[in-house]
């Protein structure tokens, strides 16, 4: 059985921007709506909490969540860069996020052709509640999960 590699998770600082972006820009796809340009990336690390995810020192993909007004998380990023993908990193970090917001309930968003992290989302609790067409406005339809 293989085992899954040791991450830690980092909290992204506004000179992690260019970083981000490049984690950002590899998962752009119809699936995924990235984070794009400084401003809008410096203020998803302002008004989120970005974690780099690291193994060891190199930061190998990203996980983000919005703490809401009514206490609950909102889910609003992850990536995986190709290459490490498929060893349970996307699983472990956003188990990793959950517990560092103290498990709270949880809301995500992701695209019903999202299979991969559809079905990691599911693994981990989370359940589908509604679809929503064209949810970011680029004509592509989300489904809304929830955790409690
Ligand atoms: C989604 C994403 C973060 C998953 O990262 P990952 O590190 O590969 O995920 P994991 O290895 O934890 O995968 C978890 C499960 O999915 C399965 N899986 C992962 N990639 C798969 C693939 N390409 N095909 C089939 N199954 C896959 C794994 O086997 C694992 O199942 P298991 O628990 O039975 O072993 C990564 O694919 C990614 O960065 N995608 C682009 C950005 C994106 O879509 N983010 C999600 C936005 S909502």
């Amino acid at each position: 059985m293989n085992t899954i590699p040791k991450i830690t998770l980092k909290r992204c600082k506004n000179d992690d921007w260019q970083i981000v972006e490049k984690m950002e820009k590899v998962a752009k796809s119809r699936l995924f709506s990235p984070f794009e340009g400084e401003k809008k990336i410096k203020e998803y690390i302002r008004k989120s909490e970005v974690y780099m995810i690291l193994k060891g020192d190199d930061p190998i993909g990203t996980v983000s969540y919005e703490v809401k007004k009514d206490g609950h998380i909102l889910f609003n990023g992850l990536v995986v860069l190709p290459k490490y993908r498929k060893r349970g990193i996307g699983s472990t970090a956003i188990q990793k996020a959950l517990k560092r917001a103290g498990n709270r309930k949880a809301e995500l968003i992701v695209h019903p052709e999202n299979t991969v992290a559809l079905i990691i989302y599911l693994k981990l609790g989370f359940k589908i509640k509604s679809w929503k067409d064209n949810y970011f406005g680029d004509g592509e339809s989300r489904l809304i999960l929830w955790k409690d």
